[in-house]
């Protein structure tokens, strides 16, 4: 497997409405690609306007978020191109689509940087950001993973986020517990 970069993804549509979307980047050489899974409103959003923001940011609460249908967070406009970025980002690459690797599944949208700001300093690693990204991860994959594995690696995850979380690390968690146990009753 490649070394990914998970970001937060904003594309808009020909309309120039704004979706912002968690997404795991994979480096190829000076490019990046965007691999969504289909059906996936990234994926139509590339081929209407193929632009993105990669948004790199320690504030776990968006990746929650986003997977617990809170996608409005505050955003600025880019640089160089037509589509807005986060706000609160620690730093921000803008891409441009240059191909696309067609696939049933899951098409590569390959990307150029056309521009690349920092922000902020990057404060260090928090063991419960990384814990909510996993948990996200999870969150996303309900339908798909046993649920004896979700529970073991939320048990797993929960000891980080009782050691290490901040205010922000608690909310995103929360939020992504509530989603865990909603499915549950959805399911009985
Ligand atoms: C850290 C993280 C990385 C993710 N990476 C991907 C990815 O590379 N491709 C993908 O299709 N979904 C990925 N997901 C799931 C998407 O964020 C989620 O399914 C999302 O809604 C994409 O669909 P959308 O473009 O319609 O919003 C990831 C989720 C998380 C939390």
């Amino acid at each position: 497997m490649p070394w990914i970069c998970e970001t937060i993804v904003t594309t808009v549509d020909r309309a120039g409405a704004l979706h912002i979307a968690p997404l795991g980047l994979i480096p190829d050489g000076e490019e990046w690609i965007i691999a969504p899974f289909r059906p996936s409103a990234t994926l139509d959003n590339l081929r209407e306007v193929p632009f993105a923001a990669a948004n790199h940011t320690d504030d776990v609460r968006i990746f929650a978020g986003c997977l617990t249908g809170r996608r409005h967070w505050p955003t600025a406009a880019c640089d160089r191109i037509p589509v807005q970025r986060l706000a609160g980002a620690l730093s921000h690459a803008e891409l441009a689509v240059v191909r696309v690797s067609e696939d049933e599944q899951r098409p590569r949208f390959h990307c150029r940087v056309v521009h690349f700001a920092a922000h902020a300093p990057f404060r260090g690693f928090n063991r419960a950001q990384a814990a909510v990204i996993e948990a996200a991860i999870l969150a996303s994959r309900l339908d798909m993973l046993p649920r004896d594995k979700i529970d073991r690696e939320i048990a797993y995850l929960r000891i980080a986020i009782d050691k290490t979380a901040g205010p922000a690390e608690q909310q995103a968690w929360q939020w992504l517990m509530e989603k865990v146990s909603g499915h549950r009753a959805s399911e009985s």
